[in-house]
């Protein structure tokens, strides 16, 4: 990532704080860091700015498009290029359908479905004149395996995959890449701590501690996977060490799927 300018989106805490502090720590020039959570996304770009590397935290909803077209005005303004996009933010929403409104579906698909698309075009709004760029999206492993309660989950997560290969087709010949990671089970925070952007949560989220030891035990690999994880294979995507992969999609869960039974 050296002297790259790289936009990572849901900075303030989780997989995308970590991708952005890898990014830095790889030698990143630029961490342009976009989160609704002000306080937690500044403290994210005062570490970048320690580690060496300029920060730009914006403040943005990704279920607002014009905070997503205004955020990329401001990368191509202050930095006139953009070298990757890794969109990152977002969250798992999980419940019976029959509880699932309106005013929820266009929160959860808003945010996760959505936002993902229009910052993928207003990333190559950018990358497309510079003809370079990668993008890498965000999914679930709901996406591909049934789990209960997850139907309007899948449609969103399953919605970025597919948009994500269609997506690569059209930029290809316009020297941008456009990849999507699924990962497995990554405990970014501690059961039951209150996530204030995401919508209530029909059914606890984080397994209690008893389920989480059963849960790591019906994994391939025997145990949740690190936030470290995720974020390297998000900047191999972001960086010329994957310049030969495009519209592809990268599991990183260890192998296989879990049977969540919480
Ligand atoms: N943790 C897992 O096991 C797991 C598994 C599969 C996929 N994911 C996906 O990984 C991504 C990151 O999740 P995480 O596990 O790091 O959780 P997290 O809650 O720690 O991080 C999510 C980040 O997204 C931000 N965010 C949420 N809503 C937003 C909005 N409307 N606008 C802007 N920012 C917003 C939050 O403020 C937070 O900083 C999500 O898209 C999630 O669906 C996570």
């Amino acid at each position: 990532m050296t002297d790259k300018t790289i936009l990572v989106t849901g900075t303030a805490s989780g997989i995308g704080r970590e991708t952005a502090l890898l990014a830095a720590a790889e030698g990143a020039a630029c961490v342009i860091c976009l989160d609704v959570h002000d306080e937690n996304n500044e403290a994210t770009a005062h570490e970048l700015t320690k580690m060496g590397a300029r920060a730009i935290p914006l403040h943005v909803d990704l279920g607002n498009v014009d905070q997503i077209r205004a955020a990329f005005a401001r990368v191509s303004a202050e930095c006139g290029r953009l070298d990757a996009s890794a969109h990152i933010g977002g969250f798992s929403w999980r419940g019976e359908t029959l509880d699932v409104t309106v005013e929820l579906w266009e929160q959860v698909m808003n945010v996760n479905l959505r936002g993902t698309f229009f910052c993928c075009q207003e990333a190559l709004r950018i990358m497309y004149p510079q003809k370079s760029g990668a993008i890498v999206n965000m999914s679930a492993d709901a996406a591909f395996h049934p789990i209960y309660g997850f139907a309007l989950q899948a449609a969103g997560k399953g919605g970025i995959v597919h948009m994500t290969k269609t997506l690569a087709l059209e930029a290809a010949p316009r020297g941008v890449r456009v990849n999507v990671i699924s990962p497995g089970i990554v405990r970014t925070q501690k059961a039951g701590a209150e996530r204030p952007f995401q919508p209530a949560l029909q059914r606890e989220q984080s397994p209690p501690d008893d389920a989480a030891a059963r849960l790591a035990d019906q994994t391939a690999i025997g145990r949740y996977i690190a936030m470290e994880e995720v974020a390297r294979a998000f900047l191999f995507l972001c960086s010329d060490y994957s310049s030969g992969v495009n519209g592809d999609l990268m599991f990183v869960n260890g192998g296989g799927y879990p049977t969540l039974d919480y």
